[in-house]
């Protein structure tokens, strides 16, 4: 694609990342049922192949998928640090043991979000899982318990991912051409 300067991660590397994450939330959840709680849109895809990694590594955990939506971003490519609970959770997870699912941790500001909105629904754990890792621009401390891929400091697309809801559906992470999202005269922000 045109657009694409540069792939950062390839579909071989993500499914690599995924199977780590999965094996290791295995272990962690051996004799358990975990919900895999996918933060939409863009954790939609990494939601999906992780609860299916998490079936191939494991007979011995049970997977249950739900999903909320959030948005900080909005069109921008800099982060409101607004964030915004646009769907809620469809079941209770009272008593459950939930890991949160994200794409990608940037500033911390919306899992932090996420961290304080459900703990507060008395969990039996709660805990986060985030395939790609910007530890750079951190506004807020937040742990995430597993991590697939640290993602260089550029803004990426692909695989959940997206630059004004494009580009969501790539297979790969990639480094966007800055032409397509820096306005003339304005310096490129992550
Ligand atoms: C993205 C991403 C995370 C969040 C991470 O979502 O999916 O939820 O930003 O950024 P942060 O650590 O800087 O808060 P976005 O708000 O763009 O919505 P989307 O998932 O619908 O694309």
């Amino acid at each position: 694609m045109t657009d694409i300067e540069a792939v950062i991660f390839s579909e071989a590397e993500i499914a690599a990342a995924i199977h780590r994450m999965a094996a290791a939330i295995a272990r962690d959840y051996l004799g358990k049922t975990v919900v895999l709680l996918g933060v939409l849109k863009g954790a939609l895809f990494v939601t999906a192949d992780l609860a299916r990694a998490l079936e191939s590594v494991s007979a011995d955990v049970v997977v249950q998928l739900d999903f909320l939506a959030v948005s900080s971003y909005g069109n921008a490519h800099r982060s409101s640090g607004e964030v915004r609970l646009v769907q809620d959770t469809s079941h209770s997870i009272e008593g459950k043991h939930v890991l949160i699912v994200e794409d990608i941790v940037d500033n911390g500001l919306t899992l932090k979000y996420l961290m304080n909105l459900l703990s507060g629904r008395a969990p039996a754990s709660l805990r986060a899982a985030v395939l790609l890792d910007k530890p750079y621009n951190r506004r807020v401390e937040v742990p995430v318990a597993y991590i697939g891929l640290t993602c260089p400091d550029e803004f990426v697309v692909g695989y959940g991912l997206d630059y004004q809801e494009r580009y969501r559906t790539l297979p790969y992470v990639a480094k966007l051409r800055s032409e397509i999202f820096t306005p003339i005269g304005e310096t490129v922000a992550t």
